[in-house]
C-alpha cells in the first residue's frame, strides 16, 4: 500500500489544524447533541468536511483508497470483494461506453475508477471535499483514465449539473451522510434523464434494531459520531424517499443478509480471517497504530489531536463491528430505482 504512517505525518495541510478541527468537532457534534444529530443536520457540510478533512489519510491507510464495506466470499481476496461490490452497481446500471453516469459522494475515487476502467462509462464525481477530489483526479489520470473521469466540487444535495443531464446515477456508502434522503435522492432524481436509473449502498438499521434497548441506541450513536452519519435510516424511511420524490422503486434488499459464505462485511475490523496486508484495520492492528501515534504525538512528530482522530476512528469501528455483529445494521441496503419515462 502506498499510504503509509510518513504520509498521514507529512500532510502539512493536516499538520496545521488537526486538533482544532478534531476539538471542533467533538465540541459540535459530540457531548449532548450526540445520537441527537440536530446540530449535524443543520450544519451538515461543515460537519462531513471537518471529519473527512481529519480522517481522509487514516482510511487510505487502514482500508485503501475505497471507503465501503462489502461482503467476501470464501478465497476471495478483500480488494477482490470491494471491486465486486462496486462491479456489481456498474452490472446493475447496465453502464458501457458512450454512457455518463453520476457518483454522488465519490470519495478520494477508488469506486469510480474501478467502476470506470469496468464499464467504459464516463463517470462524474461529485464530492464537497476539496482535498478527495484532488486526490481522485490525481490518481485517475495516473491510471490513464482521465478521458473517462469529471469531477464536480459541490454538494450532493445541490449539485451543480443541469437537469437530466446524466444516464445514471450511484452512491457507494455516501448518501447516508445526506440531512435528509429525500433531498438528496430528489437532486438524483432531476438530474437523471428519464427513464435513467440509481443504484446505491445505503446505511441502515435492520429490523432487529430495538430502539428500546440502550445497547442499541449507544452503538447508533457511536456510529453516527465516529462516521459523521446525521443520523441512520430505518430501510421502510429509505424506500419511502425515494418513492417521495418521484421514483419507481424497483429493488430494496439488505445485500448482508444474503451474502454467500465467506467473511461478513464487518469482519476486518474485528480481525477474523485477516491477511497481513488487512491487519492495519483489526483491532490489534488499529491498537498498534493508535499507540504509536500517541508517542509520536507526544514527541511532537504528529501533529497534536492525531491521537484524538484515531480514538473517533476507533469508536466507529467497534460500534461497526458490534451492530454488525448483532445484526442490528448493514452498510448495503441495496437500493435500485427508475425515473419514469
Ligand atoms: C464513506 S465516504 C464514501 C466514499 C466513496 N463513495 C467510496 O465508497 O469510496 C462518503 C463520501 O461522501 C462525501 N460527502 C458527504 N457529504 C456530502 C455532500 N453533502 N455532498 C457531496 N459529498 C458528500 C464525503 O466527502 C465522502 O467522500
Amino acid at each position: 500500500m502506498k499510504t503509509n504512517l510518513a504520509k498521514i505525518l507529512s500532510d502539512r495541510n493536516s499538520r496545521a489544524s488537526v486538533a482544532a478541527r478534531v476539538e471542533d468537532y467533538e465540541r459540535r457534534y459530540g457531548g449532548e447533541s450526540r445520537g441527537g444529530g440536530d446540530e449535524r443536520k443543520a450544519d451538515y457540510r461543515n460537519f462531513e468536511n471537518t471529519y473527512y478533512d481529519l480522517v481522509t489519510d487514516f482510511f487510505e491507510y487502514g482500508w485503501g483508497q475505497s471507503f465501503h464495506f462489502a461482503p467476501r466470499a470464501v478465497a476471495e481476496s478483500f480488494a477482490a470483494s470491494l471491486a465486486r461490490h462496486e462491479h456489481y452497481i456498474a452490472h446493475r446500471l447496465d453502464l458501457g461506453p458512450g454512457m455518463t453516469a453520476v457518483d454522488l459522494g465519490c470519495g478520494v475515487g477508488g469506486p469510480l475508477i474501478e467502476i470506470a476502467r469496468f464499464s467504459g462509462a464516463r463517470i462524474v464525481g461529485v464530492n464537497n471535499n476539496a482535498m478527495q477530489l484532488e486526490r481522485a483526479a490525481r490518481r485517475a489520470e495516473v491510471a490513464g483514465l482521465g478521458h473517462l473521469v469529471d469531477w464536480l466540487k459541490c454538494d450532493f444535495m445541490r449539485v451543480d449539473a443541469p437537469d437530466a443531464c446524466f444516464d445514471a446515477a450511484y452512491s457507494i456508502e455516501a448518501t447516508c451522510c445526506a440531512p435528509d434522503r429525500a433531498g438528496v435522492y430528489g437532486e438524483v432524481f432531476r438530474l437523471l434523464k428519464p427513464g435513467g436509473c440509481f443504484a446505491a449502498y445505503e446505511y441502515c438499521l435492520t429490523d432487529r434494531f430495538d430502539s428500546d434497548d440502550p445497547e442499541h441506541r449507544r452503538l447508533k450513536a457511536d456510529m453516527e459520531h465516529g462516521g459523521a452519519l446525521p443520523d441512520i435510516a430505518r430501510p421502510h424511511a429509505v424506500d419511502d424517499a425515494v418513492r417521495t420524490v418521484g421514483f419507481e422503486l424497483l429493488e430494496a434488499r439488505d445485500l448482508a443478509a444474503e451474502a454467500p459464505p465467506g467473511l461478513r462485511w464487518y469482519q476486518p475490523l474485528v480481525g477474523a480471517g485477516l491477511s497481513f496486508a488487512r491487519l492495519r484495520s483489526s483491532i490489534g492492528g488499529r491498537r498498534v497504530t493508535h499507540g504509536s501515534l500517541w508517542l509520536l504525538e507526544r514527541l511532537g512528530i504528529v501533529p497534536r489531536g492525531t491521537t484524538q482522530v484515531s480514538r473517533l476512528l476507533n469508536l466507529c469501528a467497534v460500534a461497526l463491528a458490534e451492530a454488525g455483529r448483532l445484526g442490528i445494521f448493514t452498510p448495503m441496503y441495496f437500493i435500485y430505482a427508475r425515473k419514469p419515462d
